[in-house]
């Protein structure tokens, strides 16, 4: 994936998949994150760095904060924005994509910001990109959410610099969450301490799918003295009806609430991607409490997607 990732001097042509990518490229876009939020005076000041260019927004998914993330850090960067909203993202697939791809491309674009609900897509169209345009996946399947991962670790960098002295515990449906598979690579990358990852048997993946992770089934004994702790969303929405489980019996077992979070270091942070379902896999006190991070992840969120677009158009 590389070769489709990087140029030849390592830099980063399109954004698919953290899998892979080097330590020192996550490092320099979390830093770049950083620069911008200064340079744009935490969001406050118009950057010119990308005018003139087109960015498109191709979300074949729902998206809240994605969306708006990416249409802000591109506006901020002073780049034109389009939204291209498609409502029925399974009638939109194959030929029928890759025509979309081309005929947006016949009207120059510079970046296309892609989600969708099948595995592969960003990864696909970047393969059938005509120009020098840019993809950056925005979410595939339970694939990879790679601007999210490096938001959550920008996150967690704000507070706890150290990556190799941090126990960091991903909890939830893991087994559907591209988040959580983009967390694990930029965890591993920036060389986290010890890392755990929780969930119930039928909405874990296959070991191998989670190398260099210790697994638990129990979230009592997985929340033992972490730094961080990332909760997920139950993602009904990929779920057969077999696997979607009583909300009420997953919150008792695997419901983040003070209770449990005093399991915890007494600091440890608390982050999820969003969206939030309250009282199905976190409580409202954790969640709205002094160690919730997730709306400090929304507003990191910006200045890494302008890094990423800063960083993928050459400015
Ligand atoms: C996540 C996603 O869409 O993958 N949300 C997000 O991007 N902030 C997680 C989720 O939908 O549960």
């Amino acid at each position: 994936m590389n070769a489709l990732q990087l140029d030849a001097q390592q830099r980063l042509r399109h954004l698919i998949t953290l899998d892979g990518l080097p330590r020192e490229l996550l490092l320099r876009l979390l830093d770049r994150a950083d620069a911008l939020r200064g340079a744009s005076a935490g969001g406050t000041r118009r950057l010119d760095l990308l005018a003139g260019r087109t960015v498109m927004n191709l979300f074949f998914e729902p998206s809240t904060r994605t969306r708006t993330s990416f249409d802000l850090a591109a506006k901020r960067l002073g780049a034109d924005v389009l939204n291209f909203d498609i409502a029925s993202s399974s009638t939109v697939k194959g030929e029928s994509l890759i025509d979309t791809l081309h005929t947006l491309e016949a009207m120059h674009c510079d970046a296309f910001v892609v989600r969708h609900r099948e595995n592969g897509t960003a990864e696909t169209l970047a393969r059938h990109l005509r120009s020098a345009a840019r993809v950056v996946n925005a979410g595939d399947g339970n694939h990879a959410h790679p601007t999210q991962g490096l938001l959550d670790v920008l996150t967690i960098r704000r507070h706890r610099p150290d990556f190799a002295e941090l126990t960091v515990l991903i909890c939830g449906d893991i087994l559907h969450s591209r988040v959580a598979r983009s967390d694990i690579h930029a965890l591993r990358a920036l060389g986290v301490g010890e890392l755990r990852v929780c969930g119930p048997a039928n909405l874990m993946p296959a070991p191998a799918e989670l190398p260099g992770c210790r697994l638990f089934d129990d979230f009592d004994t997985a929340l033992a003295g972490v730094d961080a702790v990332i909760m997920l969303r139950l993602q009904k929405e990929r779920m057969s009806l077999a696997q979607v489980p009583s909300e009420q019996a997953y919150y008792a077992r695997y419901g983040l609430d003070p209770r449990r979070l005093r399991l915890a270091r007494p600091d440890a942070l608390v982050l999820h991607p969003g969206p939030i379902n309250r009282e199905v896999e976190i409580a409202s006190p954790v969640a709205d409490g002094a160690q919730s991070r997730i709306l400090e992840q929304v507003e990191n969120g910006v200045f890494l997607r302008m890094a990423v677009l800063a960083e993928l158009l050459g400015a």
